[in-house]
């Protein structure tokens, strides 16, 4: 008889296909992404990001709400500041866009947890990472005075109400600054997931148009890291643990699958991993013309990364996922 093996006979009912599936995605994985605009009454729909807000505060609020009702156990919060300049002052004051949505937002749904991205790239005039060497035109972020911002950042959103402090600028030595500074201000249960492994990727593209953070010259290939590389994933982890990361972060998610799956064998933290705008974008605009189905698309997608050892999930499409499942 040929053959011996028949592996379809686990694949002939619904059910049974149930019973032997490997991975499962459920809404506990999701992180939704949201961007705080200053004024009243504000949705501004992002262009290159089709069903993505900039949102005013009481829209934030709203929606927050809805993200907690659909059971996303959390957001992350974004903020484009009324002005920007070199000290990135809209990053670390108490007034500031990001500061004020978490308060909001933990006031009126207290039960969702509010990540806040810390990185000045929003809040600095020229829309680098950091500080810049006086005339500087390439974008080189001097890092060591960078920190100090970074810390002042995440300070003041712990004290704004922020649960969990995720640094994305790649600073050398930021998570350890970050901790440090956490600490000293009696933080000390505030955890922080790093973006441990962020590239310097083409994908950003949309979310720069969303957190208007293009860099006005210059990249930032001297902070984020090379596509081509690896084994420095592993390093850049390695690093954030010993210098105390809670959890760790790859960036952006489809094109670095392999890069998700070495850091889970490599660590015992928490992984998630950040389906970037750009991600988001092609398959939106796929479905909008009719070329996919978006559903099976995002499911097999998000199943995709906890099948590569993703135990959470950062994407603009969390709601319509929750909504799926
Ligand atoms: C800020 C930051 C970026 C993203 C998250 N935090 C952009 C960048 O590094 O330019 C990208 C997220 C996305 O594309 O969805 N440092
Ligand atoms: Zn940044």
């Amino acid at each position: 008889m040929f053959p011996t093996h028949r592996p379809r006979r686990l694949r002939t009912h619904p059910q049974l296909r149930r019973m032997v599936r490997e991975t499962v995605l459920t809404a506990s994985d999701l992180i939704y992404p949201l961007f705080a605009v200053p004024g009243e009454s504000i949705a501004n729909e992002v262009k290159s990001m089709p069903g993505v807000y900039q949102l005013s505060i009481d829209k934030i609020v709203e929606e927050a709400k809805e993200v907690y009702d659909l059971g996303i156990p959390a957001i992350i919060l974004f903020g484009i500041p009324e002005d920007k300049d070199i000290d990135a002052t809209g990053a670390w004051h108490d007034c500031g866009i990001v500061q004020k949505a978490t308060t909001a937002v933990k006031q009126a749904v207290p039960d969702l947890i509010v990540v806040t991205d810390t990185c000045l790239c929003e809040y600095t005039s020229h829309g680098h990472c950091g500080y810049l060497q006086t005339g500087d035109l390439t974008g080189r972020v001097l890092n060591d005075p960078t920190l100090e911002l970074l810390k002042k950042t995440a300070i003041s959103q712990a004290q704004a109400g922020a649960d969990i402090i995720a640094p994305s600028g790649m600073m050398d030595g930021f998570v350890q600054a970050i901790r440090a500074g956490l600490d000293e201000a009696g933080f000390e249960n505030i955890p922080i997931m790093s973006y441990a492994a962020k590239y310097a990727s083409a994908y950003y593209g949309p979310f720069r148009d969303a957190a208007d953070s293009t860099p006005q010259f210059g990249d930032r290939r001297t902070y984020q890291m090379d596509p081509a590389n690896s084994r420095e994933a592993l390093k850049e982890i390695e690093l954030d643990i010993i210098e105390g990361a809670d959890m760790l972060m790859v960036k952006p998610a489809l094109a670095y699958m392999d890069i998700i799956w070495q850091v889970k064998q490599a660590s015992n933290l928490p992984v998630a991993a950040y389906n970037v705008s750009g991600e988001y974008s092609m398959v939106k605009a796929a479905a909008l013309n009719g070329w996919i189905d978006e559903q099976r698309v995002v499911m097999e997608t998000l199943i995709g990364f906890k099948r590569a050892g993703a135990d959470m999930i950062l994407t603009y499409h969390a709601k319509e996922a929750a909504k799926w499942l």
